[in-house]
């Protein structure tokens, strides 16, 4: 190999490094609160619809599903070890397991509305619940609500 050849192996191992580091993001515990911002404006059509406030729309609950099970699956990625705070309770850092499990009862509960694929309010109501649910009791534990 010559020293030219290898250099630039270095250069291209070190480019792909600083673009993984910018894909993880420099600022998880930012990213955790724009996400669940998303979370809660794709929630408020939903909640609407189901205390009667909005007439039931199928494809509505669907794209808010949709940003909700994307959020299942980023959320235990923006929990890295140093960035805790914001509302994120230390029980996240405590308790990783336990924070793991809120995330799948979640996403379980995600998956199943989305497969029943209600097209009445009375056909959502059970099924979106405990999507609602999974929220509470994630947030009872493991965030800190500042008032
Ligand atoms: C598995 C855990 C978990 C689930 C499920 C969950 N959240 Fe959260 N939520 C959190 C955590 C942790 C925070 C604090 C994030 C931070 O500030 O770092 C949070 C924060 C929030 C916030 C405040 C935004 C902020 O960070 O300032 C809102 C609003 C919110 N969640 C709405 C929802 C809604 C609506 C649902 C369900 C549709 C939901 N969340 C489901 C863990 C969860």
């Amino acid at each position: 190999m010559t020293t030219s050849s290898s250099l630039r192996h270095l250069f291209l191992a070190l480019a792909i490094s600083a673009t993984s580091i910018a894909i993880a993001g420099d600022d998880p515990a930012h990213e955790r609160h724009e996400l669940m911002e998303g979370v809660r404006d794709a929630a408020k059509p939903v909640g609407a619809m189901l205390k009667g406030e909005k007439e039931f729309d199928a494809d509505t609950l669907q794209k808010s599903l949709a940003t909700f099970a994307k959020g299942s699956e980023k959320l235990g990625d923006l929990v890295p070890e140093g960035s805790e705070g914001g509302e994120a309770a230390p029980a996240i850092w405590e308790d990783p397991d336990g924070f793991a499990a809120a995330i799948q009862e979640w996403s379980d509960a995600i998956s199943a509305a989305v497969d029943a694929n209600p097209q009445s309010l009375d056909a959502a109501k059970p099924v979106v619940g405990p999507v609602f649910g999974a929220c509470k009791n994630c947030h009872d534990s493991y965030r800190i609500e500042e008032d």
